[in-house]
């Protein structure tokens, strides 16, 4: 690497001071195969280096066209911040899923594309605490390990349980990275549930076969009570982790999860929710599609806008009721002064009458 690279690495601006929402050019410098369905991107900002700023947690929405079609998906950075000068997201193959699978069929390094972000309020600022517990299920590991990778970079001494569930041993992702984790650092504590097949007997680890359930949790992690609880996974996990905990008797406070969505979830119209009401946007009037979903109805208008989970996980969608009435389904990413000033999620509010919105 030559000296004028080091010098304009040492000099580049965080990636905070980017103007947001203008989307910005990454260049894939890396790619990790991670399990036989799973592959870590490594990015940089392309042209002018960048120091990337964001909280441990948070994700970016990668803006693409494939075959002349724009998608736009949301991407936990499973990288930290305390390593500055990449940023990675790590993608499992969903089958039949457009973007997933053209990520991993196509991005070579050397390729470039946009991103917006980063953005999301599952993260290790917003949601501080003494000592943590990081439940995950899947690819759901992604934020976890950006905030352990936080924690045992910048904290000496951090008190952290990791507990990942996989179905198989090969499908554990990150598994020789959080090896190294819990060899260096003696208050990482990791442990495993592995659903079907051997479960190795490693020193570095706990590991237990089935899926996680009470005794499971007392065995990995005996002090788990006490824990602040970051849970991230496929839906039904996280429904059973929450009931199971709150079985338990866990102070819900402190139990906070991600969701990276369920995207049909929102588009059948409630029951008794009347429909055919008029969307306004501007000087552009459409009637709301059968659903009553805002973000059909933007979308009907081919107007601009980012829907990276279209499940009122990411914020991505938020726009603001000028004038009507609405029932918003998600609260998510929305302040009190957000609610107040009319903020609502377009992929997650419904028409209860004509509408007027400003995006
Ligand atoms: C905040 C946030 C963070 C995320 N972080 C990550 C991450 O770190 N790594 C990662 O791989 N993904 C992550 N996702 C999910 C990601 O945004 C995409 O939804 C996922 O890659 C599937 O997109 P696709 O275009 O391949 O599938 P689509 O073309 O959107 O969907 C195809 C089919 O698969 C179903 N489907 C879509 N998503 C899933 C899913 N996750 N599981 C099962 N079925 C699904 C759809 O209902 C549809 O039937 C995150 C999502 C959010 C909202
Ligand atoms: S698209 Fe993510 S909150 Fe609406």
């Amino acid at each position: 690497m030559s000296h004028n690279r080091d010098a304009a690495l040492l000099a580049a601006k965080p990636w905070q001071e980017l103007p947001q929402p203008r989307p910005f050019r990454l260049c894939c410098i890396e790619r990790i195969d991670e399990t036989h369905n799973v592959v870590t991107f490594r990015f940089e900002a392309a042209g002018e280096p960048v120091r990337f700023c964001y909280k441990p947690g948070q994700f970016i929405t990668l803006l693409l066209d494939i075959a002349g079609e724009c998608y736009s998906r949301a991407y936990t950075l499973s990288s930290s911040p305390s390593r500055p000068y990449s940023i990675s997201i790590t993608v499992k193959r969903v089958h039949g899923g457009q973007v997933s699978n053209y990520l991993i069929d196509n991005l070579r390094p050397g390729h470039g594309l946009d991103a917006l972000g980063p953005a999301g309020s599952f993260n290790l600022v917003d949601i501080p605490a003494e000592k943590y517990l990081f439940l995950s299920a899947g690819c759901g590991i992604t934020p976890m390990f950006s905030m352990s990778r936080w924690l045992t970079d910048t904290r000496v001494g951090a008190d952290i349980a990791f507990i990942h569930s996989a179905t198989t041993q090969a499908d554990l992702i990150f598994a020789s990275k959080l090896e190294a984790m819990a060899n260096g650092h003696p208050g990482f504590r990791l442990g495993y549930l592995i659903e079907q097949g051997a479960c190795p007997d490693w020193s570095h680890a706990g590991v237990l076969p089935g899926r996680l359930n009470l005794p499971a949790l007392e065995t990995l992690c005996s002090d788990w009570r006490e824990r602040t609880l970051y849970v991230c996974g496929p839906e039904p996990y996280m429904a059973a982790v929450a009931d199971m905990v709150q079985a338990a008797g866990f102070a819900m406070s402190r139990f906070h999860q991600e969701s990276f969505g369920t995207p049909t979830a929102q588009s059948a119209p409630a029951a008794g929710t009347a429909t055919g009401f008029m969307l306004k946007v501007g000087d552009k009037v459409h009637p709301l599609g059968e659903s009553g979903l805002l973000l059909d109805g933007i979308e009907a208008l081919k107007l601009p806008i980012i829907a990276a989970c279209r499940s009122g996980v990411c914020g991505a969608c938020k726009c603001q009721v000028l004038e009507g009435e609405v029932l918003r389904l998600s609260e998510m990413t929305l302040s009190e002064e957000d609610k107040a000033k009319g903020m609502v999620l377009a992929c997650s509010t419904r028409a209860l009458s004509d509408l007027s919105l400003k995006l």
